[in-house]
């Protein structure tokens, strides 16, 4: 007798805006691949906590997707595949990032492009894997495809140990610049050396801006509103990449600099490219904690606290 395929599966899901109060762990259907499509039966999902906040997070070309799934950096296993993939095949040990204006991997399947998956080296952990996908390709697009940076340059990162800043940190010292990171504690900066760093200022919020000036790059990496001596900072006709929200014109303007805003997206050669990287341990991935899926809305409020160590949030998959 034929077995019909399961239909739903247990999601975080939210069904109004909001923060992580409105998250609820619930059953959901289960989501079907279109035709260059891969479903992944997902074992860790990594949590970015802005996420949250993202216009693309709550609609898609301006119409509302409540209820959304959050989440959407992801490593599983590949369940199903659509008719036109051909270089995937079911039970590969996959990595991803699901563009962010779709549901998220806080659920036990997700349903991605196969073109923003990857293979998995077997020595990568799920979590490993997870939790380096949207920080390192975000890092590898600011530096390479925004910045053109290259060996000699002065870098200068504000929060250079985050989730981001931390593969910044990393990336601008492999491919050879000078590298001076903004951080918040002595810890952090132990930190942003061990990364790379050549230079680290342990700052409170303003009085960085005497001490730094004349940078090629410089890329606000915190998350909050980029102050005004970011844009001081970098040299007359050098760049400032900012993370967050495009930047002010006007302050771009006042310093002669040309700033930019820029949204990650996944290809399968930077993927294929990363999953190299890690399984020959040329990247640090640090992981702060981890939850199981069940208690997604937890890991989510936990974004308010201080986290137990370095890195990323991860919620597990049985
Ligand atoms: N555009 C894109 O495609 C894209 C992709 C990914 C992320 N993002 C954005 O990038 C930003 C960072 O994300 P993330 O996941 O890396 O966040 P994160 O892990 O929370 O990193 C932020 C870092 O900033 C540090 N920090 C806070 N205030 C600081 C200050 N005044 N000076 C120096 N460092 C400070 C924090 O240190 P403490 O922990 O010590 O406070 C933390 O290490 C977010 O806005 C996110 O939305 C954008």
């Amino acid at each position: 007798m034929d077995v019909e395929p399961a239909t739903a599966m247990m999601a975080l899901r939210a069904h109004e805006r909001g923060g992580p109060e409105r998250l609820v762990y619930e059953e959901a259907p289960r989501p079907i691949p279109g035709p260059d499509e891969v479903c992944v039966a997902v074992r860790a999902a990594a949590i970015t906590f802005a996420e949250l906040t993202w216009p693309e997070t709550w609609e898609s070309a301006g119409i509302d997707r409540t209820p959304v799934i959050p989440s959407h950096e992801f490593a599983g296993v590949v369940a199903e595949v659509g008719p036109d993939v051909i270089d995937l095949t079911v039970g590969d040990s996959v990595f991803g990032l699901v563009p962010f204006d779709r549901d998220g991997a806080a659920a036990e399947f997700v349903v991605v492009p196969s073109a923003c998956v990857a293979r998995k080296e077997a020595t990568v952990s799920d979590v490993d894997a997870a939790a380096a996908v949207l920080p390192a390709l975000t890092a590898w697009e600011a530096l390479r495809d925004q910045t053109h940076l290259v060996a000699g340059q002065r870098l200068l990162i504000r929060g250079g140990t985050g989730a981001v800043g931390a593969f910044l940190t990393q990336f601008g010292h492999q491919i050879g610049a000078e590298v001076t990171v903004t951080v918040t504690s002595a810890l952090a900066e132990a930190r942003a050396r061990k990364l790379g760093a050549d230079h680290v200022v342990v700052s409170t919020p303003h009085p960085e801006a005497r001490d730094l000036q004349a940078f090629d790059v410089a890329i606000d990496a915190v998350g909050d509103e980029v102050p005004e001596w970011m844009y001081a900072a970098v040299r007359p006709g050098g760049q400032l990449i900012v993370l967050q929200e495009p930047p002010s014109q006007e302050l771009a303007d006042k310093y002669g600099v040309s700033a930019a805003f820029f949204v990650v997206h996944a290809r399968r050669e930077r993927l294929d490219e990363l999953a190299a990287l890690i399984a020959a341990g040329h990247v640090e991935v640090a992981i702060a904690q981890t939850f199981p899926l069940s208690a997604g809305k937890a890991a989510y409020e936990s974004g308010s606290r201080p986290k137990p160590g370095p890195g990323k949030t991860v919620i597990l998959v049985p």
